[in-house]
């Protein structure tokens, strides 16, 4: 029977009950002290694999609790769910399908044989067609209806459909082939969104790619009706349309039905989860920005973290510590939201694409049997680039009543140095983690303000606003200069932290049933709203917000 098809209870393994214990234990721990009395505390607690290095010892953790927290990942057969899933087997219970997009980075040669079908030969395949395309837009021999090359690609595309490629491509600029093409991404139904993407293109040089696993997302296909008529007003023609629009989707029909010629459909498969899917041709306006050798690149610094993840013992398993740490903070300390903060202008964007990686894939309540889990699962991820988020969101995260654990990443080198502020962006990533950390006691603030000659009266009543409580958790990811290589690590580093955490939990990481409520719903209201149907909506709130907006539109 498959790892999956068991319910799993995490709180009935002996480790958890453990960990219960040590965390009373824990109570007093102080991080301060903890460096002060072990020299080697970093060095214990610090890790590194394809590029990346992670020092967590700034963690409220002793080496006792990585023991139980090592034994809790054992227990829960985080091993035996790793090789399920990089095999094919359906860890995807209630959809009854593999999670494969570890397969769209296994190299060439390679075989992986799933239903008597080796899809390795399926993903080299694209992988070919990626190529020619790439090749064929680069050296100008793709044009457009009256001949022009293109300039300028459009990915019409949401959620994994667009979150990933858009944080790669932004993330690789540096890498932009000088032949490449400019990637522009319209997501949203906003009017307003397609407008501004499409302000100061030329129909004539400018190619979409239509890009849904499904092929059936509201937002894409509305958004791709747009992009068809504004091509049509631009003086393109039907019969030329096969040269401004592509897809790439898992629903071949419904893109040949939309218009799209055939040969030009790039391969998605059920396999592949959406928003693990920018190794795909999903990830198609990423190779045509950076090239394929840099796009191949990218696939083998998350090949390289894959077998990381597969092999390295868990006391060094980079993806398996991250999930072992974020669940001490979340089941164990109380934890609601973790914060990702990149000292990098280039991963401004990348707490978007976890947003959805992490909390699409483990906002779930019912374990993969169907039973109600006993224990908190997904947190809330937010956060944002640094040094921004200093002069925003930190002070609650020093001072404010939450424990929230954070991570943060930074490059030794920057691709635009500019005078010393690599140096400076540097400092002040370190100098965020060791503050949360050290904090601010009200001794050393007494002492501050006497030493600056502050009268006692003052003093008694501006200290307490200056405490800073300290001995809060984070890791620092550091790395050599973003490259495609430790991009891809450190992306499918986080893929498998959240793939761990749901198998102690025992969630499924690849469905995403709560999104389609809504998005039925949606259909009802827009009925009423365009339909002036008679029928009521189901609550007075709904109705109450129908009829204002029926009452503005009527006049
Ligand atoms: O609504 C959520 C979702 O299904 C995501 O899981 C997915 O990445 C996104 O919509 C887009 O889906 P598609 O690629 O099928 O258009």
């Amino acid at each position: 029977m498959s790892h999956y098809q068991q319910p799993l209870d995490v709180t009935t393994l002996p480790s958890w009950q453990t960990l219960r214990e040590h965390r009373q234990m824990m109570q007093g721990f102080n991080m301060r002290e903890a460096f002060k009395a072990d020299p080697r505390r970093f060095e214990m607690f610090s890790t590194g694999s394809c590029g990346l290095f992670l020092d967590y010892s700034k963690n409220l953790i002793t080496s006792r609790t990585r023991d139980l927290l090592v034994e809790l990942a054992r227990e829960a057969g985080v091993e035996q769910a790793a090789r399920a899933m990089f095999n094919g087997e359906p860890v995807n219970a209630s959809e009854r399908r593999p999670a494969l997009h570890t397969a769209l980075r296994r190299p060439m040669g390679d075989s992986l044989i799933v239903d008597g079908r080796n899809l390795m030969r399926d993903v080299h395949g694209a992988l070919a067609q990626m190529t020619d395309i790439v090749g064929r837009i680069h050296n100008h021999l793709w044009r457009g209806y009256n001949d022009k090359p293109i300039t300028d690609v459009v990915n019409i595309g949401i959620g994994g459909s667009f979150l990933g490629p858009q944080l790669v491509s932004e993330a690789l600029l540096p890498f932009t082939q000088q032949s490449g093409v400019r990637c522009h991404y319209l997501a949203n139904i906003d009017g307003s969104e397609f407008r501004e993407v499409m302000a100061n293109l030329d129909a004539q040089t400018t190619l979409f790619i239509v890009s849904s696993k499904s092929f059936g997302t509201l937002e894409t296909l509305k958004n791709a009706q747009a992009a068809r008529s504004w091509y049509l007003s631009r003086g393109g023609s039907e019969e030329r349309l096969y040269r401004h629009f592509i897809a790439v989707t898992s629903n071949a029909q419904a893109a040949i039905d939309f218009g799209i010629l055939e040969k030009n459909i790039f391969p998605m498969w059920d396999w592949v989860g959406g928003r693990y899917s920018l190794w795909s041709a999903i990830g198609l306006p990423i190779a045509l920005a950076i090239g394929m050798s840099n796009f191949k690149d990218l696939l083998s610094g998350a090949y390289a973290m894959d077998q990381h993840f597969l092999h390295q013992p868990f006391e060094s398993n980079m993806p398996v510590l991250l999930a072992l740490l974020g669940i001490w903070y979340h089941n164990f300390w109380g934890a609601e939201s973790y914060a990702f903060l990149p000292y990098d202008h280039h991963l401004r964007n990348f707490v978007k694409h976890l947003q959805q990686m992490d909390m699409e894939s483990n906002g779930k309540s019912v374990r993969q049997d169907g039973s109600a889990v006993s224990v908190g699962t997904g947190p809330v991820i937010w956060g944002g680039v640094g040094c921004n988020g200093q002069h925003a969101y930190h002070q609650l995260l020093h001072q404010g009543t939450p424990l929230i654990p954070a991570d943060f990443i930074v490059p030794v080198v920057n691709h635009n140095p500019v005078a010393d502020h690599h140096e400076w962006l540097y400092a002040n990533c370190l100098s965020q983690s060791q503050a949360l950390m050290l904090g601010k006691t009200r001794e050393e603030v007494e002492t501050e303000l006497r030493d600056g000659g502050m009268d006692e009266q003052a003093i008694q009543r501006l200290a307490p606003h200056k405490v800073v409580p300290g001995n809060r958790p984070s890791n620092t990811l550091v790395m050599e200069s973003l490259s495609p290589a430790r991009l891809g690590s450190l992306i499918a580093l986080y893929e498998h932290k959240v793939f761990v955490q749901s198998v102690i939990w025992g969630i499924n990481a690849f469905d995403q049933w709560g999104v389609e409520l809504g998005k039925d719903l949606g259909k009802a209201v827009y009925q009423r709203l365009t339909r002036y149907e008679n029928d009521n909506a189901e609550d007075a709130s709904t109705q109450g917000l129908i009829d204002y907006f029926r009452g503005r539109h009527r006049g």
